[in-house]
């Protein structure tokens, strides 16, 4: 008899210890489990007198009703604590999160393709890792041609592939101007492809992996006008209303004829010059934005596009090039945009 008082009793004490559901469950194990401690008292019955046998029955049975009962009161106090806990009180003041923003490069890009968007051109990207081919021969600069010295860059360590040359990261964004007269099939073209390259190159205006964004139009009667008024839309959109651009003759294989674009400098407003002294930033009023031309008919031939049909131009911008020249963000070392440097990235 004694016995099943000290049980009830290590029973309440358990129970006071037991401060989750998990721990309560253990209880319930340890007490009214098949080898439980309330299956213990009932196993002893055999051993006692029939006089002990009826009580003992009895007070074992009136035990594990109040052992079962208990258990389950204390489950549902450590529900209803729990609930109490969870209580949120929204009169307290919120945490503060710093806020995140973007990169400054990937609003450039944001902001880039929805200016040509304007003009119906497609936004895409074509591969960072890229064949020699694409890179080179399908522009008009077979093997051993020395206008790849321009673009000395960077050759993966995997194996050639028959067709297309060696594996490297494609040292510009002209490498997809193939691809995409391969996948487009015949004319019209319009396509904006912004991506990184890469060039072996690291100084105040040079990082070895850049963007740049690459134009390409196609179509009956394309011309350079057509050109030069794209060029000229983005530069206004982009720079701001007052911003001149002009052609200046250049070589490159794939386009024929080929131009380097200037933009009007935005310090000195084009004038080369701030109040008698030479302008710090263009030293002669103009800043070289991009390369440019009318496809070389070679480059069509390989985009299986007929150049006696159609005409074509294209035109490349460095990304970052142009971030360092706009208005109000004067940056005079491009490698700060990929220093990871907070104080930088957080004023975007
Ligand atoms: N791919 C050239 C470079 O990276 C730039 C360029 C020049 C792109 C003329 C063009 C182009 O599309 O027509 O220096």
């Amino acid at each position: 008899m004694q016995e099943i008082e000290q049980l009830l009793d290590k029973l309440k004490n358990d129970l006071t210890n037991a401060k989750s559901l998990f721990d309560v469950e253990q209880i319930k194990i340890k007490y009214l489990g098949r080898n439980g401690l309330v299956n213990g008292l009932f196993q002893k019955i055999g051993r006692l007198s029939d006089k002990e046998r009826k009580e003992y029955g009895q007070k074992a049975n009136l035990a594990k009703k109040e052992i079962s009962f208990l258990i389950r009161k204390r489950e549902e106090e450590i529900i209803k604590n729990k609930e109490k806990q969870t209580f949120i009180d929204i009169t307290l003041p919120g945490k503060k999160y710093s806020r995140g923003s973007l990169h400054i490069v990937s609003y450039a890009v944001e902001e880039i393709s929805r200016i040509f968007e304007k003009l119906g051109f497609i936004r895409l990207t074509y591969p960072e890792v890229e064949w020699e081919y694409f890179a080179f021969e399908s522009l008009n600069m077979p093997k051993g041609h020395p206008a790849r010295d321009d673009f000395e860059t960077f050759f993966i360590d995997a194996p050639d592939s028959p067709r297309y040359g060696r594996m490297m990261l494609s040292p510009h964004t002209s490498s997809g101007q193939v691809r995409e007269m391969l996948r487009v099939g015949q004319p019209p073209i319009r396509m904006i492809s912004i991506g990184k390259c890469y060039r072996p190159n690291w100084d105040t205006t040079h990082t070895p992996m850049f963007h740049q964004f690459e134009a390409l139009c196609v179509d009956k009667n394309i011309n350079i006008v057509n050109l030069k008024a794209t060029i000229d839309f983005f530069a206004k959109e982009f720079f701001g209303k007052d911003r001149q651009i002009r052609l200046r003759p250049h070589h490159f294989q794939f386009t024929e004829p080929s131009f380097e674009v200037d933009i009007s400098c935005g310090v000195c407003g084009g004038k080369g010059e701030i109040n008698g002294n030479k302008c710090r930033i263009c030293k002669s009023g103009w800043l070289e934005l991009a390369g440019a031309g009318m496809v070389h008919p070679n480059v069509l031939k390989e985009g299986k596009i007929d150049p006696e049909k159609y005409t074509g131009w294209a035109f490349a911008f460095g990304l970052e090039r142009i971030m360092m020249m706009k208005e109000g963000l004067s940056l005079d070392d491009i490698r700060v945009m990929y220093s990871g440097d907070i104080r930088f990235l957080e004023q975007f």
